[in-house]
């Protein structure tokens, strides 16, 4: 691991929970680059999420997950916004883990069916009731938590900081 202030700080957690928000109020707090890993394979991909679940399928898009993963995990000083699937994959979470502060955000499920509703960027969308359950024991087996109900983006960065600061 490198030094503490160094650390990459990795957020994840279910669609919807706001990680691409909080981590860009994050990274401008801390003066950090920010990065988002859906956006990344986007650009790498030149093609949309959708079109690369519809026309490459899901196994491509995790192999794209697994080697930006590897790659952020070589970095430092970054806040990191991962899509909701990476860190479920083991290799990816203790990579990530290695070099990286990691926390879930954490929302309950009438939150994440408000704001999924009309997200058409989110091809798992549509059945995430199914995702949610088969991914809540892994969720809930990581270290840091923090629950983003009821507070903004702001707030919730302050208290990212806060528990990072602790944890040095
Ligand atoms: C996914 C979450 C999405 C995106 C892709 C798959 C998932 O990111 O990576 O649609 O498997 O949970 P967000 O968590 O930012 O919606």
């Amino acid at each position: 691991m490198g030094i503490p202030s160094e650390q990459n700080i990795v957020l994840t957690g279910f669609m919807g929970v706001g990680k691409t928000t909080v981590g860009r109020a994050l990274a401008a707090l801390l003066q950090r680059r920010f990065v988002d890993t859906d956006a990344v394979i986007v650009e790498r991909a030149t093609k949309s999420i959708p079109a690369i679940f519809r026309e490459n399928g899901e196994a491509a898009f995790r192999a794209m997950e697994r080697s930006i993963s590897l790659e952020l995990a070589g970095q430092t000083k970054l806040v990191i916004a991962t899509g909701g699937g990476l860190v479920i994959d083991p290799v990816n979470r203790q990579a990530l883990q290695e070099t990286g502060f990691l926390v879930c955000l954490d929302a309950p499920p009438q939150l994440i069916e408000a704001r999924l509703a009309h997200s058409a960027e989110r091809p798992l969308a549509g059945n995430w009731h199914e995702r949610y359950d088969a991914r809540r024991t892994a969720y809930a087996e990581l270290p840091v938590h923090v629950d983003v109900s009821d507070k903004s983006p702001q707030n919730i960065a302050q208290e990212i900081i806060a528990l990072w600061q602790h944890s040095m």
